[in-house]
């Protein structure tokens, strides 16, 4: 019986040896852990990048902060101080958070918790969280034309550069959203406008008398929105008047034309001759055909030009 007992006992001890062997090394090693390695906050908010000590035995681990940006490292909190571009800007939190009071579109970047604990066996780790500050888009530039021509095309545009994530747009008609696809709705299955809510492009294909009216665009983000004043487009009858004086200013230029060159070269053809009978051939000068005179200068003008 005795035999029995002290088999026992080693068992129970070999179990308890084992279970606490399978503890050691998380025990003495430091370990970190995050809530979120993406982090989105919205600019001028607080925000806090969680730095989690899951397993620690040194008491007075050195912790470190660094901003990655553009690949390029920086320290915001070391020697237990808050330091560089989050200085008067921050605070560590138990256990080794970092929490931002206000935050700036500039805060966008990688930050790495570094925690050294000396004591532990494993007596380093590091955890990577990336932060993406939403920006608000600002007033989008609206460019609507003032009036256009039935029929014909045209394009009205809106643009802001300041929103992070960058824009979607949406146009609205008389105060009334158009939708992205004309053709996916009853009400404006007649519209031939196509917009792009990436650029903010409205554009028409045949601009009808009913697309006359009230145009303005909004930029929205997950940040928040913005929109121009609205402006108004008109939209006129083909200006068959226009056309006609646009055609025949047109005609009027090329006959303009025609008739300058054409005194020019009588101009050029008199000289020619002229000074060809001078100084060339004096003795052939009234062997010339008079009787088509004007023919044989003009004749004679070619191949003195030529
Ligand atoms: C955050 O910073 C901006 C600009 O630096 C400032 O205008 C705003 O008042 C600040 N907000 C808070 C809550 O401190
Ligand atoms: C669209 O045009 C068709 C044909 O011109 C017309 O019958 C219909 O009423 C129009 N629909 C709307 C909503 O204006």
């Amino acid at each position: 019986m005795k035999g029995c007992k002290m088999a026992m006992v080693r068992l129970v001890a070999l179990i308890v040896l084992y279970t606490s062997l399978g503890h050691i090394p998380s025990s003495l090693g430091v370990i970190l852990r995050t809530t979120d390695k993406i982090v989105w906050a919205n600019e001028f908010e607080p925000i806090e990048l969680t730095c989690l000590i899951e397993s620690i035995s040194t008491n007075n681990p050195r912790i470190e902060w660094k901003k990655i940006k553009n690949g390029v490292p920086s320290y915001v909190y070391f020697q237990n101080k808050i330091s560089g571009d989050l200085e008067n800007r921050a605070q560590l939190r138990e256990p080794a958070n970092i929490l931002i009071f206000n935050t700036s579109r500039a805060d966008t970047a990688e930050y790495r918790c570094e925690v050294a604990a000396i004591e532990d066996q494993r007596d380093f780790d590091e955890i990577l969280i990336s932060l993406a500050v939403r920006v608000k888009p600002v007033v989008p530039r609206c460019s609507v034309p003032e009036s256009v021509t039935v029929g014909t095309s045209t394009e009205l545009r809106c643009l802001e550069n300041e929103g992070f994530p960058a824009s979607q747009y949406r146009w609205f008609h008389n105060n009334e959203e158009l939708p992205q696809d004309p053709k996916t709705s009853q009400r404006f299955v007649n519209f031939s406008y196509i917009i792009n809510p990436d650029t903010g492009s409205l554009k028409f294909r045949r601009v009808r008398k009913e697309d006359a009216g009230k145009y303005y665009c909004q930029a929205k983000n997950d940040a928040g929105n913005a929109q121009c004043p609205p402006k108004t487009m008109d939209v006129c009858d083909v200006d068959v008047l226009g056309i006609f004086l646009q055609s025949c200013g047109g005609l009027m230029a090329v006959v303009t034309l025609i008739f300058v060159i054409y005194l020019m070269k009588r101009l050029c053809c008199y000289k020619s001759v002229y000074n060809g009978n001078n100084y060339n051939t004096p003795a052939q000068a009234p062997a010339v055909d008079y009787a088509d005179a004007d023919e044989g200068h003009f004749r004679h003008k070619s191949s003195f030009i030529i």
